[in-house]
C-alpha cells in the first residue's frame, strides 16, 4: 500500500484505479481548463502570516455550517455520478462523513437515490436541486427530500447549459455515453473497481429512475437530463423553490456580488462562492479571486462558503481567512473514494483536517473562528 501523506497521493491513486473515462470525468474541466487551473494557481499565490511564541495548545477546528455543528468548516460539495468513482460510492461517502462529523451533499445526479442514503445513515444530509423544464418532477425530487429528512437544500444556479468538457468527448464519456474499444480495454485492466460496480446498488441515476419517459438504462437518462435541464431558470423559479422547501436553501455557483444580492433577496440562508470547479464557464475568474468582493456585500446578511480547488488544509485556512464561513470539497473526495472506497474519504478529510490544525498552530491560531484576513502575509 502506498504512502499517503496528502491529497495528490489520492490523486495519483484514483488514476492507477479508476478507468481513464472515469478519472478524466472527475479531474477535468470545461475547454481549455483555464477557470480549473486558476482555481489551484490562485489559491497558492496566497501567502500565510507565519506567527511565533503564542499559546496555541489547546485548539479547535469545530464550527457551525448553515446551523449545523461541523467538526472542521468542511462539507462534501455535490458531486453527480459519484458511484461510478467506486460502486455505491454515495453511500460511502455519505458514511464517511457522518463519522466525521462533516456534512455530506447528495448530488440531483448521484448513482445512489436519496432514500438509499438516507437508509445508509443516521444524521440529516444536504439534498443538491437541479432545476429541469418538468416542474412536477423537481417538485417531486423536493418532496422526497423533505421525506428523506435532509436538512438543506443546494440549488445550483450555475449548470442549466453545460461547459463542454473536452477530456469527456474524446473519452467517449459524451451523452449519451460511448463505449469504444479503448474503454473496454481499458476497464479490463481494472478488475478491482469493474467488481466493485458490478457488486454496487445502483448503476444508473438513482433519483430519476422511473420518472422520466427513458427508463432506467443510464444512456436514456442522459439524453432525458440534457432535454430535461431548464435554460430559463431565473430568481422567480428560486422563489419558486423556497416556497416549497420548508428548510435552509443555499444557492451554489455564485460569482459575482450581484448575483450574490440576488440570493440574499431570494432568501437563501447561504450561498456557495463557485466556479463549479472549473467545469462550467471557462474563463470566468477563479472561486478566490472573487471572494471577498462577494463577502464584502453579503457577508453580513448571509453565510458565505466557498469551493474551487480546495485540495488541503492550507486552502481551507486561506478561504477562511479571506472571508468564507466554511469550505465545500469536490475532487478531493473523489480522488479519496477512486483510491479507497470510503477510507479513501476518510482520508482525506483526516489530511485536510489535520493540515488545517497544524497551519493553525503555525499561525499562531487557537481557534477557527479567528481565522481573517490579518493571518495571511502581505508584501510591505
Ligand atoms: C465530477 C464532478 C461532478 C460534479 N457534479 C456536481 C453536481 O452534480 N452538482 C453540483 O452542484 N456540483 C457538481 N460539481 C461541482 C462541485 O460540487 C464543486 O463545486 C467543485 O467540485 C468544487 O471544486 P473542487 O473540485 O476543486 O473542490 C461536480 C464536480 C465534479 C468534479
Amino acid at each position: 500500500m502506498p504512502i499517503i501523506t496528502n491529497v495528490e497521493d489520492l490523486r495519483r491513486l484514483a488514476k492507477r484505479r479508476v478507468p481513464r473515462a472515469i478519472f478524466e470525468y472527475a479531474d477535468g474541466g470545461a475547454y481549455d481548463e483555464a477557470t480549473l487551473r486558476a482555481n489551484r494557481a490562485d489559491l497558492d499565490a496566497i501567502k500565510l502570516r507565519q506567527r511565533v511564541m503564542i499559546n496555541v495548545d489547546q485548539r479547535s477546528l469545530r464550527t457551525q455550517l448553515v446551523g449545523e455543528n461541523a467538526t472542521m468548516p468542511v462539507a462534501i460539495a455535490p458531486l453527480g455520478l459519484t458511484g461510478i468513482m467506486h460502486g455505491g460510492g454515495e453511500i460511502h461517502a455519505a458514511c464517511a462523513a457522518e463519522a466525521f462529523g462533516v456534512p455530506y451533499t447528495l448530488s440531483t445526479m448521484s448513482i445512489c437515490s436519496i432514500e438509499d442514503v438516507r437508509a445508509a445513515v443516521t444524521k440529516p444530509f444536504w439534498f443538491q436541486l437541479y432545476v429541469m423544464r418538468d416542474r412536477d418532477f423537481v417538485e417531486s425530487l423536493i418532496q422526497r427530500a423533505i421525506a428523506a429528512r435532509c436538512s438543506a437544500l443546494v440549488l445550483t444556479a450555475d449548470l442549466q447549459i453545460q461547459g463542454q468538457r473536452h477530456r469527456d468527448i474524446k473519452n467517449g464519456l459524451s451523452v449519451p455515453p460511448r463505449l469504444t474499444l479503448r474503454n473496454a480495454l481499458d476497464i479490463a485492466t481494472k478488475p478491482a473497481w469493474a467488481l466493485n460496480i458490478l457488486l454496487a446498488p445502483r448503476r444508473t441515476f438513482g433519483n430519476l429512475v422511473g420518472l422520466g419517459r427513458g427508463g432506467s438504462n443510464l444512456s436514456t437518462l442522459s439524453q432525458w437530463i440534457a432535454s430535461q435541464f431548464d435554460p430559463t431558470l431565473s430568481w422567480n423559479d428560486v422563489a419558486w423553490v423556497r416556497k416549497r422547501w420548508p428548510g435552509k436553501l443555499i444557492i451554489k455557483g455564485i460569482l459575482d456580488a450581484d448575483d450574490a444580492r440576488h440570493a440574499v433577496d431570494t432568501g437563501a440562508d447561504a450561498i456557495v462562492v463557485s466556479n463549479h470547479g472549473g467545469r462550467q464557464l471557462d474563463g470566468a475568474p477563479s472561486s478566490i479571486a472573487v471572494l471577498p468582493g462577494i463577502v464584502a456585500a453579503v457577508g453580513d446578511k448571509t453565510q458565505v462558503l466557498f469551493d474551487g480547488g480546495v485540495r488541503s488544509g492550507q486552502d481551507i485556512f486561506k478561504a477562511m481567512a479571506l472571508g468564507a464561513q466554511g469550505t465545500m470539497a469536490g475532487k478531493a473526495i473523489l480522488y479519496g473514494l477512486g483510491a479507497m472506497g470510503q477510507d479513501g474519504v476518510r482520508t482525506a478529510l483526516e489530511l485536510m483536517r489535520n493540515e488545517l490544525d497544524v497551519t493553525m498552530a503555525l499561525t499562531g491560531t487557537r481557534d477557527v473562528q479567528e481565522i481573517g484576513p490579518h493571518k495571511l502575509f502581505v508584501a510591505d
